[in-house]
């Protein structure tokens, strides 16, 4: 059986550095996701704070710090790296965002599941 794949969203609606967050619905339930784009390089993550499991934004679609170097969590300021996820400052240091599996085909994202 091959994995199944959702279109999440075009590779060029994404501002580069940017973000963008979207709830996606499996089989019944919601996912909430975000999308970053840094130097032409996608992640996705589950928006989900290691710290209380809580969204990390509170402006839509805002999840990088103002120099656009970190996601950062705008409940207590934990900073991310873009790259792998691992929170280098905040409540959670040590911990990880959970990263999610997507594929890039003909300009779109799609997420793996
Ligand atoms: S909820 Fe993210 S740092 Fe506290």
């Amino acid at each position: 059986m091959s994995q199944e794949e959702i279109i999440i969203a075009a590779e060029n609606e994404i501002a580069d550095p940017g973000s963008k967050g979207l709830s996606v619905g499996i089989k019944g339930t919601k996912l909430e996701l975000f999308i970053v784009k840094k130097n032409s390089k996608i992640t996705v993550y589950e928006n989900s704070c290691p710290h209380t499991q809580g969204p990390l934004d509170w402006t839509p679609d805002q999840f990088l710090d103002m120099d656009n170097n970190y996601i950062m969590c705008a409940n207590h300021g934990a900073l991310f790296e873009i790259n792998n996820g691992l929170c280098i400052y905040g409540p959670c240091k040590t911990q990880s965002l959970k990263a999610l599996s997507y594929t890039i085909k003909d300009g779109n994202i799609y997420l793996m599941l």
